[in-house]
Formats: C-alpha cells, sequence, structure tokens
C-alpha cells in the first residue's frame, strides 16, 4: 500500500518552506557514482517522491531532461510553483508505476523517499524503466539528529530527542526501512552491482523558527495533529520554549545548526553485454 502521508495542501506548503534540498556531499557521491559507470552526456533523470521539487532541480545542471514524480498533488503544485525550469517537468504518478518508456533513465533517484514505496513494485519498475547501465540512487537522512548550539549543543539535541519520542507514537509502519538504514531496499534491489553508504552530514543552517518549521514537516508530527490537534500545539510551543531558554535568547530567529546522518543506495543496472548467458 502508498503511503499518503504528504497530500495535505498544508503540509506540502510546510514541506515547501522548511525542507532543503540534498547536501553538496550527497550530490557528490551520486555523481561521482553515474560518472564511474556511464559515459556523458547524461539525457534523462527521474526523480521520483519529488516532493515540493528541492530535489528534483538540483539534478537539471547535469541532463538534458529531468521529470519529478510524485503521488501527491499538493507536493506537485508547489513543485511547479517553486522550483520550474524549461528543462523540468512534474508529474502526478504513483513511483509504482512511472509514466515514461521503457530503459529510457539514464539515473533514477528518490531523496528522503524510497521508504514510503511499495518497495517490491517500485524495483520492478525501476528495472524497467532504466538504461543498461542505467544508475539508481535511493538516499534519505534519518531521523537521528545533531543540534548545534555554542556551549548547549548536547542539551538541545536531548530536547530534540526528546520530543521526537513523543511523536514516535505516530510513526508509519514504513519507516522501520529508514532506521534499518535502507538494508532492507539494499538487499532486494535487483542489480548485482550495488552498494549501500553512510555518512555525516555537514552543518545545516537553521534558525529556532526554521527548526520548529522542519519539525512541523514531519510526517508523523502531522499524523499527530490530526489526532490531537491541541496536544500537537502544546508539543510544539513546549519544545520552542525549551529550546530558547536552554539558549539564553528571546529571538526566535536567533541561527543555529543542525548535523544528520544519511543513508545511500545505489545500484547499476547490467548492461546487456555484460549479462551472462
Ligand atoms: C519526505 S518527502 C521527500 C520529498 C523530496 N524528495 C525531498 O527530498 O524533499 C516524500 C515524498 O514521497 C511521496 N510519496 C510517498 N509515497 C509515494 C509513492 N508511492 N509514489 C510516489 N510518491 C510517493 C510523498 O508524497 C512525499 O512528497
Amino acid at each position: 500500500m502508498s503511503s499518503h502521508l504528504f497530500e495535505g495542501k498544508d503540509h506540502a506548503a510546510i514541506y515547501q518552506k522548511h525542507r532543503f534540498p540534498p547536501p553538496e556531499e550527497l550530490l557528490n557521491i551520486i555523481f561521482s557514482y553515474l560518472e564511474e559507470k556511464k559515459d556523458k552526456p547524461y539525457d534523462f533523470a527521474v526523480d521520483v517522491g519529488c516532493g515540493s521539487g528541492q530535489s528534483t532541480l538540483v539534478l537539471v545542471p547535469h541532463f538534458a531532461r529531468v521529470l519529478g514524480t510524485d503521488i501527491s498533488e499538493a507536493q506537485i503544485q508547489q513543485a511547479k510553483q517553486t522550483h520550474s525550469s524549461s528543462q523540468v517537468s512534474y508529474s502526478v504518478c504513483p513511483a509504482e508505476s512511472l509514466p515514461v518508456e521503457d530503459g529510457s533513465v539514464d539515473l533514477l533517484t528518490a531523496f528522503t523517499a524510497a521508504h514510503w514505496f511499495d518497495i517490491r513494485p517500485f524495483l520492478k519498475e525501476l528495472e524497467r524503466v532504466l538504461k543498461p547501465g542505467g544508475c539508481v540512487s535511493l538516499s534519505s537522512y534519518t531521523p537521528r539528529m545533531r543540534i548545534h548550539y555554542g556551549g548547549c549543543s548536547e542539551a538541545l539535541t536531548e530536547i530534540f530527542k526528546e520530543t521526537q519520542a513523543v511523536l514516535n507514537k505516530y510513526a508509519n509502519e514504513k519507516l522501520h526501512v529508514l532506521l534499518s538504514g535502507y538494508q532492507e531496499i539494499f538487499d532486494l534491489l535487483p542489480f548485482p552491482d550495488k552498494k549501500r553508504i553512510t555518512f555525516q552530514g555537514g552543518e545545516i543552517s537553521f534558525t529556532v523558527t526554521g527548526l520548529m518549521g522542519f519539525l512541523q514537516s514531519f510526517s508523523m508530527f502531522q499524523t499527530f495533529k490530526k489526532a490531537q490537534p491541541e496536544a500537537a500545539e502544546a508539543l510544539l510551543h513546549q519544545t520552542q520554549a525549551r529550546f530558547l531558554e536552554t539558549m539564553k535568547v528571546s529571538s526566535l530567529e536567533t541561527p543555529l545548526a543542525i548535523t544528520l546522518e544519511y543513508v545511500c543506495v545505489l545500484a547499476c543496472k547490467t548492461p546487456k553485454e555484460k549479462v551472462a548467458p
């Protein structure tokens, strides 16, 4: 069953505002892998589960054409409004049934999205759409996050963890795929040429307001808010107040930083001439 957790217009707007594009270090890993496997120029990339398009636009400099796809109409609306380019088109469709021809894709990416897909049908679709020698990158940051601000980084990280622990009760079961570092996806990938990488990302700048917005973009926060709107608001305000108190500041625009742990599964579809008879 597909997960329809990012469908609401409000959620899509929060998402667009508070999520960030994939970091440079992740893009370097993906494009070094692609260069190792495939000669340039690259024609066509598909970013599946593209959300509001942050992860789609970063592909544009490398390809003649880029398609962003998402199951949520509201997310695609946001993407069209905020992350458009003459080389990019967007389509509302499930990851398990993509509107592209057989053997046409040089690189298929899914950033912070593959754990939501119905993995077996998605992998079948991946095998169908990739060119021989085409590559796939399924990557995400994990919920293990560190916050950095002066001498109170540990305390802030702990507060955020406590808030996440409350939200965990509202986590969709599919998040276990992410918590296991995409091991299940890696094991099921039908290409022998594959690898799984985990790494610690560099600092991402935020403000306290921005971090609270990021928190609200979590699917489990939105599930909590649907079930108990007042309790969700209270949790948000309590987290914010604890942050300001610990940081000994009053401005919500005070800058801080976060670091995230990333996982990336990469694979290359075996070119026909290399398939054993
Ligand atoms: C956490 S967001 C990631 C968005 C974007 N790639 C990014 O990095 O910011 C996950 C996205 O996957 C989409 N999604 C979930 N299940 C899907 C499916 N089966 N097919 C296509 N998209 C799906 C959701 O609608 C959501 O927009």
